[in-house]
């Protein structure tokens, strides 16, 4: 069969993209699949194969380097000339049999690229338009999931026009300190602060919206970061979950991706038994709440006393050289050629 890897992409995550494709093209089986390459680059025009390689090859550690130039904001849907539909791409588009599309956050993972591929007729690995837009948005996610019983971190959205009603006190008195400030669509930790005091605040909300129209202020849970990785449609199974050890203030873009010492995993975590089902139960719950097809993996704060409370999902999950994804399902008993089989599988399905 003929797979489109689609990656890069606009968002501010177009270089987490280029290495979780990386991977995939590694380990996908070849003897089984013919691999297209279709890279998106930072201007949202799309190249095919030799010339999309080259956005594959770039060894240069600064590679992942956040680009502040590249924010989420800055993407506007239907802006970007896209070549390869516009001109003899179509052609390429028609021949494939199934697509992977590996392009992490706004446009990529929200639903927009997942609605392109739909109307196109070709089947795609992952979520599908209404799952991938609210998964993506922090905002609507924690409303669908609060709605199932399913706990949550305690937060406040705002919204950029009304910037000026945004008062320090008010949130402080709300949610305690520290907080966290996140851009409702972003991935990675971009544009995310941890604030204690009110100046960190001010200077979070507009680092905040220069990647998103719409923020959240959230409260500090304290608990161990816990994730764990779903594959499936109708009767999804969860994997052995994992564990996160920030070594720094929290696992932040930099120490995900940049600081080589930024996080220790856990693979597996250390929990009991009934933890563990604990986790993998919640995490079925959370991916069907959301409308997730194929993969997902769902992130959680576990607390002392046992209690889970959902961070976040992502329905394009990394797969980098750190990424939980794939690391999670090869302790689980599904190497990772076997993982991107199971996953076009699930796509053909
Ligand atoms: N958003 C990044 C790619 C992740 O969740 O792994
Ligand atoms: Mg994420």
């Amino acid at each position: 069969a003929k797979v489109g890897i689609i990656f890069g992409g606009k968002s501010a995550e177009h270089e987490v993209s280029l290495q979780s494709a990386k991977n995939i093209v590694d380990a996908i089986d070849k003897d089984k699949y013919e691999v297209v390459l279709l890279g998106i680059d930072k201007d949202g025009k799309w190249h095919l194969n030799d010339q999309s390689s080259y956005l594959l090859n770039e060894e240069n550690p600064k590679l992942i380097q956040l680009n502040k130039t590249n924010k989420g904001v800055a993407v506007v849907p239907g802006e970007s000339s896209n070549q390869l539909v516009n001109t003899s791409g179509s052609d390429t588009l028609s021949q494939l049999d199934v697509v992977f599309p590996i392009v992490h956050g706004t446009l990529g993972e929200d639903g927009s690229l997942q609605g392109m591929l739909r109307i196109a007729n070709l089947p795609y690995v992952g979520t599908g338009v209404l799952g991938s837009a609210v998964s993506m948005d922090k905002d609507i996610a924690k409303r669908l999931l609060k709605e199932a019983g399913i706990s949550v971190a305690n937060s406040v959205t705002f919204t950029k026009n009304k910037r000026n009603q945004i008062n320090y006190q008010a949130v402080k008195e709300k949610l305690g300190l520290p907080m966290f400030i996140k851009p409702a669509n972003q991935g990675s930790s971009v544009g995310v602060s941890k604030v204690r005091n009110e100046e960190e605040f001010y200077a979070g909300i507009d680092d905040a919206f220069l990647y998103d129209h719409k923020l959240l202020v959230e409260e500090m849970v304290n608990g161990r970061e816990v994730e764990c990785a779903v594959l499936g449609n109708e009767d999804p199974q969860a994997s052995i979950p994992g564990e996160i050890l920030p070594q720094t203030d929290f696992y932040s873009y930099e120490s995900k991706y940049i600081d080589e010492k930024g996080a220790d995993l856990a693979i597996p975590a250390d929990l009991s038994e009934e933890l563990t089902k604990k986790v993998q139960q919640a995490s079925v719950e959370v991916f069907q709440t959301l409308n997730c097809e194929g993969l997902a993996r769902v992130d959680f704060f576990l607390k002392e006393d046992g209690e889970l409370v959902v961070n976040e999902v992502n329905t394009l999950p990394g797969f980098t050289r750190i990424s939980m994804y794939p690391k999670l399902w090869e302790i689980s008993g599904i190497s990772y050629p076997e993982l991107i089989n199971k996953l076009i599988e699930l796509a053909i399905d």
